[in-house]
């Protein structure tokens, strides 16, 4: 598990760092784009895709690109989520947020640039499946997907609308881009529709315990470990998991969505075998 955690690690972190923005540009918009994309972080959507594709049988180098991108979003994602307009953060990955270092204009430049390259960068794949994957990977990243459960994450203070409004966000705002790596990648390495719902059923539980997580550690993580500022959901009654139903529920709620996405992966076997434990140690993650 560690070693094939670090070989997909590896082979992304190397792959950002010499892509096709990188090389001989050195003008601010770059600059700001590779601050936040080689910032580092976890890895967790790129790793999905490529572990994904490689359990399927698919090759690596069709689903390298495809992981790369979605990083590539997420890492708009959070710039944006960050800017003083949304969530107002001056710590991200363990460094100050883009807005703060390069100024809001440029960095919501980045982030435009990050979310437009990852399709140009996606649409090169020799892969009878392209267009499927992108397809997926646009409606999970737009307004039925990310962006649209950030803006309900925007729009929502107290009073909170119930648990099931909040599960709507989770899956939206964060689960989307947890699914859609799982997806890409199986659909590229041919898998049978079977296959692909199966896996799509793994990333929802997936993104819903992810997010709970995430809650929690807003408030009983360690800023140092998890790299930017917490305690900010409560001081801003954001309507997250723990404070629906208490942290103890929560973090069961997380364990039975760790469970459900565990068993989705049952049709692949064996070969699921990292998948399911990369599911259970998000449960257990400290950053
Ligand atoms: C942070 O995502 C934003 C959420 C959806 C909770 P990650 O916790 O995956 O952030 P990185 O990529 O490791 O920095
Ligand atoms: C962010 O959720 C989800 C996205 C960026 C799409 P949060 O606002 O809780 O993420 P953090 O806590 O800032 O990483
Ligand atoms: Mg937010
Ligand atoms: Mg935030
Ligand atoms: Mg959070």
């Amino acid at each position: 598990m560690h070693e094939q955690m670090k070989r997909y690690k590896m082979l992304l972190e190397d792959a950002l760092a010499a892509s096709f923005f990188a090389e001989g540009e050195q003008d601010e918009l770059s600059q700001a784009m590779r601050y936040s994309l080689l910032a580092g972080g976890k890895r967790l959507r790129g790793i999905l895709c490529l572990a994904a594709c490689e359990m399927a049988g698919g090759k690596l180098e069709d689903a390298l690109p495809f992981a790369m991108a979605i990083e590539m979003i997420h890492a708009y994602s959070l710039i944006h989520d960050d800017l003083p307009a949304m969530d107002n953060d001056t710590m991200r990955r363990g460094k100050p947020t883009n807005h703060v270092v390069y100024g809001e204009a440029m960095a919501i430049l980045a982030g435009d640039g990050l979310l437009t390259d990852a399709f140009w960068l996606m649409s090169g794949v020799p892969n009878a499946r392209t267009l499927d994957a992108l397809r997926e990977v646009a409606h999970a990243a737009g307004s039925f997907g990310m962006v649209g459960g950030q803006a309900l994450d925007m729009r929502f203070g107290a009073p909170y609308e119930g648990l099931e409004a909040v599960k709507a966000i989770h899956r939206k705002k964060t689960g989307c881009l947890i699914t859609v790596p799982v997806v890409a990648g199986l659909m590229l390495s041919g898998a049978s529709e079977r296959e692909v719902e199966q896996g799509r059923q793994y990333g929802w539980h997936l993104g819903v315990a992810f997010q709970i997580i995430d809650d929690l550690l807003d408030l009983i993580g360690d800023e140092a470990q998890m790299g930017k500022h917490l305690g900010k959901d409560e001081a801003e009654e954001k309507m997250t998991w723990p404070a629906m139903v208490g942290q103890e529920r929560a973090r069961m709620d997380a364990k039975y969505e760790t469970d459900a996405a565990v068993l989705a992966l049952d049709i692949f076997g064996e070969k699921a075998a990292f998948l399911r434990q990369l599911a259970m140690n998000m449960l257990e993650r400290v950053n």
